[in-house]
């Protein structure tokens, strides 16, 4: 088993057979030990948060799997914090795409000239270029098509995917009473056949989730959802 990529939450292995293992760490993104889901820097280390992570998103790739939205998964092993997914290869240097349900964190950094705080926004779609040096900037589809990083029919196809695969999780959160505020989703090519799917994680560290009103902090998510 070879590593070929540290990553701030994850490392990823190559397996013998040609698939990858994504082990997931106890760091979580953010800031002097607060959690961010948007930062680009390891804030803290919280024990059993790589497992937490990896419970929620199995759960949720399994959902997905029975809607027959295309996913990388494979299978988990919560124990040892590790998920087994199909390669794939990400657009450019990689994507983030963003689906929006109310108005948070760089969306109101950005447009806070003409957006309130937790203003309704209709399943609002953008995408931004993995880019830490550059703070993750967005990009348009235009842009996205002009650079060679994606055609117009795949940039539709990530759209369409992101409202499914968001309203999906939105639905699973809301039979809790918890309300899905935005969700940062990564896709890409899988190497064997270049179908379009979704890759990487759905947990706590990827989405913005208000019970009542107060946010639900990410390892709090997990025990919400799927009990102790
Ligand atoms: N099926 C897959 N095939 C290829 N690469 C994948 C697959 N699933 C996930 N990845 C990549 O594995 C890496 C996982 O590492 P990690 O989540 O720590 O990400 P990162 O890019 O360092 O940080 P961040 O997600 O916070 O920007 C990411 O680069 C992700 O794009
Ligand atoms: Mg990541």
């Amino acid at each position: 088993m070879k590593r070929i990529y540290t990553g701030k939450t994850k490392d990823v292995y190559e397996l013998e057979d040609g698939n990858y293992l994504l082990k997931f760490k106890d760091d979580m993104t953010g800031e002097n030990g607060v959690f961010d889901p948007g930062a680009n820097t390891v804030g803290l280390v919280m024990e059993g948060a790589g497992r937490a992570g990896l419970r929620l998103t199995k759960y949720f790739f399994e959902r997905l799997h029975e809607r027959n939205i295309p996913t990388h998964y494979i299978d988990a092993d919560i124990e040892q914090a590790t998920m087994t997914v199909a390669p794939a290869d990400v657009f450019g240097h990689g994507l983030e795409v963003i689906c929006r349900y109310r108005a948070a964190g760089s969306f109101l950094r950005r447009y806070g000239l003409y957006a309130k705080e937790g203003q309704p926004l209709d399943a609002f779609v953008e995408v931004t270029i993995k880019d830490d040096e550059r703070q993750d900037p967005p990009i348009s589809k235009a842009a996205l098509e002009m650079l060679g990083i994606l055609t117009a029919e795949e940039y539709d196809t990530l759209e369409r995917l992101t409202k499914e695969i968001s309203q999906v999780v939105k639905d699973e959160l809301a039979k809790k009473g918890i309300e899905l505020y935005d969700i940062k989703l990564e896709f890409g090519r899988l190497k064997s056949n270049g179908e379009v799917v979704l890759i990487d994680e759905i947990s706590g560290g990827n989405m913005r989730a208000y019970k009542d009103g107060v946010y639900v902090e990410p390892l709090e998510l997990e025990r919400l959802i799927l009990g102790d």
